[in-house]
This record gives C-alpha cells, structure tokens and sequence, in this order.
C-alpha cells in the first residue's frame, strides 16, 4: 500500500506510511465502500486525534490517513483507495473548515483533492464529514478498535 501511493504527487500520500497508527486492528467501514480500513495520523495531529471526543479543532499541519483494502472470497487481498485529510492554514477554505480532502486511487494515481484535481468530485467527503462539525470535522474510529 504505501509503495503504491507514491506516485501521487501529495506530501501526505508519500508519507503515511511513517504515521501512527490509531487502529489496533483493520475494520470494516461502511462509510468508505465497505473495506476494510486503519486510521494514521502524523506526528502534528498525534497529542490532538488521540483526546478524539474531547478534541476542538486540530492543528495546522495534521495529516489524517486512512488506507483501505478488501478481502476477496478466495482470500486474496486488492488494495483500495488512501483516503487523507490534512489541516490546512487558517483561511484554506471556510467550507471545508481548512481541511483538505485527497483521495489516491490503488495504482497511486490522484482521484482528488480539495482545491486542486477534481475537486468537485471530492465534494461528497465533506458533504458526510460535516455532520461531525462539532469535532472539528472527524468521526475519529469505533472505541473498540483504538490502540491510543
Ligand atoms: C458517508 C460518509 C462518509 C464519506 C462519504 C466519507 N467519509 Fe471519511 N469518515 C467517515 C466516518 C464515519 C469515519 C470514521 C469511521 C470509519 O472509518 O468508518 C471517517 C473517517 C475518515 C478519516 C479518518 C479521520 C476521522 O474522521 O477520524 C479520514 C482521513 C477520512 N474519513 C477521509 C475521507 C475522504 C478523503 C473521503 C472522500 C474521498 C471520505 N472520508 C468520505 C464518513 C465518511
């Protein structure tokens, strides 16, 4: 997964694989096609992501990861899309709460990212994301897959 989103021309995709990982196991989300999926953050977002609930509003500079895969009935395993968030300086863009949405298909080519490519077609990340407006943007992942 991570040597597949390097082609990705994005700071974030080249580096989540370096990032802490908050999942303590893969999950199934419902929210993002059904795959199964980890949670990362980087060293910015760390202190912040893991108060989850009790968090205002992250940091400039914090960059959410989340890779994706599926599980096929004959037990191989298909890499899905890496989908990130990353905390942009105040005044980004108002709509988004300065967060900048990208999203690296499996051959690691850019789908999206909020302002650049195809941002129109990343629209509907923020359209779900804002009914977690009250924690700056984020769903965090289910309490009983956190490993911070
Ligand atoms: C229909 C709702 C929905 C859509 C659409 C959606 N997300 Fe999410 N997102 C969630 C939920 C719910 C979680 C946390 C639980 C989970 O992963 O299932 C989450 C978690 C995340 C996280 C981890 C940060 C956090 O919120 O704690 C990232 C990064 C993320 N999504 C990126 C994206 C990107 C990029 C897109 C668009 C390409 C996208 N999401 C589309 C609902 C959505």
């Amino acid at each position: 997964m991570v040597a597949a989103t390097q082609g990705a021309d994005l700071f974030a995709a080249k580096r989540w694989g370096s990032f802490d990982r908050y999942s303590s196991v893969s999950y199934r989300s419902d929210t993002h096609g059904g795959r199964l999926v980890n949670n990362y953050g980087n060293h910015i977002a760390g202190a912040a992501y893991g108060k989850y609930e009790d968090v205002a509003r992250m940091p400039t500079g914090s960059i959410l990861a989340k890779d994706s895969f599926v599980v096929n009935g004959n037990g191989t395993v298909s890499a899905g899309p890496l989908f990130l968030m990353e905390k942009m300086v105040n005044g980004f863009n108002g709509d988004t709460g300065d967060w900048r949405y990208a999203m690296v298909m499996p051959d690691g080519s850019l789908f999206g990212v909020t302002g650049g490519k195809n941002s129109a077609g990343l629209q509907f990340c923020h359209d779900c994301h804002i009914a977690a407006e009250d924690n700056d943007m984020m769903f965090f992942l289910p309490s009983e897959y956190r490993s911070r």
